[in-house]
């Protein structure tokens, strides 16, 4: 530890004790905010200079010393550095970095300014960027289920569409991708909604908790990242980790997302159903048994999405009950909020991987489509379309369903002549098959193949718009 790594000392007569420096460090956890730290820098390089603070001279020297940081940032060098340097935190190794790269310079650059206010202004722009790549990710998942849509639409693949997992009502295998397909278009949203959050307002400027008495620049650091205009209340600026916690959040929920999914893919997956196969790039075989092929990496992600849950729950409840301004649980929610983050990255990259390695066993599906009286909603709303009430027809169906089970067999037209009879309309029909179940459904939104092609089309959309906004 050098004096030139701690960023304080005429104020201590006695060294740190290195175990306790070790344990109060967070750099390790700090790594993924180094590149946006150093933009921070450059931005506070430019509000010295604008409030003519700093010479040009001087703003030239930090700048340059901060791009040759980004430099070995960008390369790999920079982090093997730092852990040597011992500084507590990303932003004194940056610091110290600078310093060191412009000695005279560099002892400028942190004038009229806290380690608050920087990790506040630095969280920000992580959270956008994570934000962004969240997006991006979501819109490609959505894109791949989308165009995976539209092939099974065109195919006509069939399966019997469970509730409490149990068959339920027939569905198409379209119409299934494109429920996959709704949460990562809103996850998209919700990823562009957080990212202009958090561009927002900018805490840069704010120093401690008080503002700063030097004549700062404010707005010209706010053009040169970004953000929309400078923080109103230095003492929330500083203390706030709420771009943070919802880009975190958004990450957990596309995470929740792909676990349903996850959950659904193992079960296929399995010998029962036998609905889909999972390319060898992405199965794992067992050590014991040759038969195996097992869904690991979707096992993996569903059960990731509760480790993230858990680093963003940890995050959040910091801060409950934590009085206002900055203090050093504030650490403790930053490192448990990037973890989140930066796992959930892995967890959905890999979601898209092996999901792309899933092919659909279109005979199993169909072969299934017709299980357990799937078809019994059917008739009990031709009932009613025939002017029975909804609670008359559910329970003559449910009588048919009894009779039909009791000889093994399924719902066929014998259900339909006595449902006839009852009504004394002999031509009284009804779809029996899974095919004409999913071919009737007429309201917006449902499985037949015209809304699905309605709702696919609604949802392309919606995704070109999506990637166009900024
Ligand atoms: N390592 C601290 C963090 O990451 C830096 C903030 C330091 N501020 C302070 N007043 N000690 O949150």
């Amino acid at each position: 530890m050098t004096s030139q790594t701690l960023q304080w000392g005429g104020r201590f007569r006695g060294a740190a004790d290195p175990e306790l420096l070790a344990f109060g460090s967070s750099l390790e956890d700090d790594l993924p905010l180094a590149a946006f730290d150093a933009r921070c820098s450059q931005a506070h390089v430019c509000a010295l200079a604008g409030g003519g603070i700093i010479d040009e001279q001087t703003a030239d020297a930090l700048r340059a010393a901060l791009d040759a940081v980004v430099c070995e940032i960008g390369d790999g060098s920079f982090a093997a550095a730092a852990r040597s340097g011992g500084a507590e935190d990303i932003h004194g190794a940056i610091d110290a970095r600078v310093r060191e790269l412009a000695p005279v310079a560099g002892a400028r650059l942190h004038a009229g300014r806290s380690r608050n206010d920087q990790v506040a202004t630095t969280l920000c722009l992580y959270a956008a960027a994570r934000a962004q790549a969240g997006k991006n990710r979501c819109l490609a998942i959505a894109q791949r289920l989308l165009e995976r849509a539209r092939q099974e639409l065109a195919a006509g693949t069939l399966l019997a569409g469970t509730t409490h997992g149990q068959p339920a009502q027939p569905i198409s295998l379209a119409f299934w991708l494109a429920a996959a397909a709704e949460p990562f278009a809103r996850a998209a949203r919700a990823f562009a909604t957080v990212a202009a959050e958090a561009m927002h307002s900018m805490p840069l400027g704010s120093a401690a908790l008080a503002g700063s008495s030097l004549p700062l620049d404010r707005r010209a650091a706010a053009n040169l990242l970004g953000f929309a205009e400078p923080s109103r209340n230095a003492l929330d600026a500083i203390g706030t980790r709420d771009a943070l916690l919802d880009c975190a959040h958004a990450w957990v929920r596309a995470c929740a997302s792909a676990s349903r999914i996850c959950a659904e893919l193992v079960v296929w997956a399995g010998g029962p159903f036998g609905y889909v196969r999972i390319g060898d790039a992405s199965s794992t075989g067992s050590s014991l048994m040759p038969q195996k092929r097992n869904p690991d990496i979707f096992e993996l992600v569903r059960g990731g999405a509760h480790e993230v849950t858990a680093a963003y729950t940890g995050a959040l409840t910091t801060l409950i009950g934590l009085p206002l301004s900055y203090h050093r649980d504030l650490q403790q929610c930053k490192r448990l909020a990037i973890g989140c983050i930066e796992r959930a990255m892995s967890l959905l990259d890999a979601f898209a991987r092996a999901l792309d390695d899933v092919t659909f066993v279109a005979e199993k599906m169909n072969a299934a489509a017709n299980d357990g009286y799937v078809v019994a909603t059917d008739l009990a709303e031709a009932l009613v379309a025939s002017g029975l009430d909804a609670r008359q027809a559910h329970s003559l169906v449910g009588a048919r369903v009894c009779l039909a089970e009791e000889a093994r067999r399924a719902l066929d037209a014998s259900d339909l002549q006595a449902l006839g009879a009852t009504l004394d309309n002999p031509a009284f029909s009804a779809p029996l098959d899974a095919a004409a179940s999913v071919a009737a459904k007429r309201t917006e939104g449902s499985t037949s193949p015209v809304c699905v092609a309605r709702a696919l089309d609604a949802l392309a959309e919606e995704l070109a718009a999506l990637e166009h906004l900024p």
